[in-house]
């Protein structure tokens, strides 16, 4: 069996999603604590709906991968919705990330609540 699914060699080899919006709402960085790979997710909110999601990682394949996976999934979104996307569900999406790479998913999930969270903060500093 293929180490990979059809769909992590897909996002891997044609992310989608990849950059920076200049005035995103809400910006999260995260580094992931077993490997100290960084990724960094930026969001643009309209009426509590994303509008716009991009990212910029240092991170491997799967990082890639999930991270890619991860912004199709949010975008157009509620953000309750998007916080309570998983990991889980972002591997199940691409058909399954190896065991040892499965802390890799995680970098995007962290990345896309930390970018509410910072969205949420600035939002109060406003009112
Ligand atoms: Fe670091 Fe995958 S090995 S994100």
């Amino acid at each position: 069996m293929a180490l990979y699914s059809e769909k992590v060699m897909d996002h891997f080899r044609n992310p989608r999603n990849v950059g920076v919006i200049e005035d995103a709402d809400g910006v999260g960085e995260v580094g992931n604590a077993k490997c100290g790979d960084i990724m960094k997710m930026y969001l643009k909110i309209e009426d509590e709906i994303i509008k716009d999601v991009k990212f910029e990682t240092f991170g491997c394949g799967s990082a890639i991968a999930s991270s890619s996976m991860a912004t199709e999934l949010i975008k157009g979104k509620p953000l309750s919705e998007a916080l309570e996307l998983t990991n889980k569900a972002v591997a199940e999406a691409l058909d399954g990330l190896p065991d040892y790479k499965m802390h890799c998913s995680v970098l995007a999930e962290e990345a896309i609540k930390n970018a509410i969270e910072d969205y949420e903060k600035k939002k109060n500093d406003k009112e």
